[in-house]
This record gives structure tokens, sequence and C-alpha cells, in this order.
């Protein structure tokens, strides 16, 4: 995909992961509409990409991706200011283990909500251009971590979601492309454990991550942007991990 002209939505991309990916987003020439709850940070992050690339680059929604109104209001606003959309990113995504119907209302239900809203408004059977829907998992839902079942339940979520949707034959003939992101742990806010721990969460952790070691944050947006670019995988689920690099976990079928 050659991405000038191209319009993207990121959820959660005040910091972290959703940040990188606007940055190499807006640096290769599209245009991006940053949301998070975090509104003034993401102001933040957005006036450093305006400052950089030009006023029209990107553009700042504050979006709790649980409320079904603010995440359609989103999509209204880029239609209107852009006219079209073609990269959806659904990043935003919390460790929680005890609030867990939360968890699963940010990491899982919320990824449906904006992927059947990016489905309405990219498919070319209601008008759009196509494009790529890209849902951040974890390596984390590929394998189970016995301290954190709810997040893994999410994310192992979000790739049987992602993965069926891919197989369905209507969305790929209507010019849409679904993909998942699987980092193992990556040097952002999420690993430093907040106050809605509990004490194992974190102390084990923190022990996983010894002894695995951390991703690059500029590593994980480097395989993101193969994932948005190359136009052929449709169903990939990749891996990015500190000791293995960006590797794909299933390929789509076309390149078994
Ligand atoms: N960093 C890692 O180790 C790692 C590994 C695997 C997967 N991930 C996933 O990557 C994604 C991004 O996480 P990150 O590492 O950048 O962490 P982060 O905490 O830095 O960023 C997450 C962002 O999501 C936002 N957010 C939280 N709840 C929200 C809501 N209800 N509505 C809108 N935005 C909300 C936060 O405000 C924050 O800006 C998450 O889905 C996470 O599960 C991260």
């Amino acid at each position: 995909m050659n991405l000038s002209g191209k319009v993207a939505l990121i959820t959660g991309a005040a910091q972290g992961l959703g940040k990188a990916f606007s940055e190499s987003l807006v640096s290769r020439g599209a245009k991006v509409c940053l949301t998070d709850i975090k509104v003034h940070e993401g102001q933040i992050t957005t006036e450093a990409l305006k400052k950089n690339f030009g006023n029209d680059a990107a553009f700042f929604m504050k979006c709790d991706v649980t409320s079904e109104k603010e995440f359609a209001n989103v999509f209204q606003a880029i239609k209107s200011r852009y006219g079209r959309l073609d990269i959806l990113v659904n990043n935003a995504g919390i460790v929680d283990e005890k609030n867990w119907r939360k968890l699963i209302e940010i990491n899982l239900l919320s990824v449906m909500q904006g992927t059947q809203l990016g489905i309405e408004t990219m498919s070319k059977e209601h008008g759009g251009n196509g494009g790529v829907i890209i849902n951040i998992s974890s390596a984390a839902g590929l394998t189970p971590v016995f301290n954190t079942p709810a997040y893994c339940a999410s994310k192992f979520g979000v790739v049987g979601y992602t993965r069926s949707l891919a197989d369905n034959l209507i969305h790929l003939r209507n010019g849409l492309r679904f993909c998942c992101l699987c980092p193992a742990f990556t040097d952002t806010d999420i690993i430093k454990f907040s106050e809605n721990s509990t004490v194992s969460t974190k102390e084990i952790g923190d022990k996983i991550i010894k002894s695995v070691g951390i991703n690059k944050v500029s590593t994980v947006a480097d395989g993101f942007m193969e994932l948005v670019t190359d136009e052929n995988n449709n169903g990939a689920v990749m891996t990015v991990t500190a000791r293995d690099g960006i590797q794909y976990k299933y390929l789509p079928k076309s390149k078994l």
C-alpha cells in the first residue's frame, strides 16, 4: 500500500505503541486521526506531528473505545475531514486483572466494535475504498500466561475474531484485509503494571520480563508498517519478540 494520501484511525494513540504507529504512518505520507481517553497527552502527541508534518497531517479526538457513540463520532469526523478511511488500528488496551470485565470490554469488545465500524466505513460494499484493519493482540494472545488470565482471554479473542473475519471472502472481495499484531513485552507504560495490578501480576510480570527481554517500540513499529503496506497479507498474525524479532505465527494462505 502506498501511504501517500491514505487516512488512518488509531485508538489509544496518545502514547506508547499507538503514538509510534501514528508517527510511522504520518512520516510516510498518511494522515492520521489519533484518539484516546488521555486528552492532554493525545493533544501533545498530535501537535508534535502537525509541527513536523503540517497542520493537515493529523488531528486528535477524545474517544473512550467503550462508548459506541464516541467511537462512531470519530468515524464521522474522519469522513467529514478527509473523505476516506484506509487504515484502522484497534490499539487501545489495558492490563487490569482486578477489573476483568472492564478489561474484556476495552481489549476485546471495543476491538470488535471498532472493527464493525471500520467495515461499515471502509468496505467497497458500503461505498468505501477498502483498506486494512489491524487489531493489536499480544504474545499473550497466542500463549497462556498464568498470572494474567483475563488479559490472555481478551488477546486470544482478538486473534480468533480477526482471523475469522480474514477468512470471510465477502470482505476480501470488498477490498478489506484483517491482520493481528502480537508483540511480546515492549517498552511502554503498560508493562509498568499500574496500581491496578495484583501483587502477583507485578512481581511475576517483572520476573518474566527479566527472562525474555523487552522489545524496542521502534521494532514493533517496523513490524506494524510491514503489516500495513503488504497488500498480500490478509489473515497474517505477526509476532515481535526481543529474542527473534519480527516473525509470522500465521501467514495468509496465499503465502504458505
Ligand atoms: N507494551 C507491551 O508490552 C505490549 C505487548 C503486547 C501487546 N500490547 C498491546 O499494545 C496496545 C498498546 O499498548 P501500549 O503498550 O502502547 O500501552 P500504553 O499503556 O502506553 O498505551 C495504551 C493506550 O490505550 C489508552 N486507553 C486505555 N483505555 C482506553 C479506552 N477505554 N479508550 C481509549 N483509549 C484507552 C491509554 O490511555 C493509552 O494511551 C495494547 O492493546 C496492549 O495490550 C502491548
